[in-house]
């Protein structure tokens, strides 16, 4: 894992809040926005995207992941979050097992809504005893 400086940090949590932007999130009012850093150097953006059928929704880490993944990205560095609270928050349990798929050792920022630092950790520190491609793949 590339190690990110605070002004990295701070730069990728302010592009997350222009993933929120375009967030979807008429039902909740639940404004999430992500940018993740791919290995190639390149950021994806995300927003959370909501359906009148609710089980449709994506949270905005997943979205800005899909559209790396299906850019043939699928290395990272680290992924930030903000959203409408105060305090330090982490991602969906299903969001942790996506991030899981693509590695442990890179970093998930927390932000607020104005995109200030609230608290970082590693996948591996929010996954504890993951569930790993290791387990199919026999590796
Ligand atoms: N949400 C995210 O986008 N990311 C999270 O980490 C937690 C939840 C979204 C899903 C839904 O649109 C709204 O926030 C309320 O759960």
């Amino acid at each position: 894992m590339k190690k990110l400086t605070k002004e990295e940090k701070e730069e990728l949590l302010k592009l997350a809040t222009e993933g929120a932007k375009n967030a979807h999130c008429p039902y909740s009012k639940f404004r999430v926005g992500a940018a993740v850093l791919g290995k190639s150097g390149k950021i994806y953006l995300g927003g959370n995207i909501e359906n009148v059928s609710y089980g449709a929704t994506v949270c905005a880490e997943r979205v800005a992941i899909w559209k790396a993944v299906s850019e043939g990205e699928k290395e990272f560095d680290a992924i930030a979050v903000v959203g409408p609270g105060t305090k330090e928050a982490y991602p969906c349990a299903q969001c942790r097992q996506v991030m899981v798929e693509f590695g442990l050792d890179w970093l998930v920022i927390s932000g607020d809504a104005q995109g200030k630092y609230l608290g970082e950790k590693t996948v591996r520190e929010i996954v504890p005893f993951p569930f790993e491609p290791s387990a199919l793949l026999g590796k």
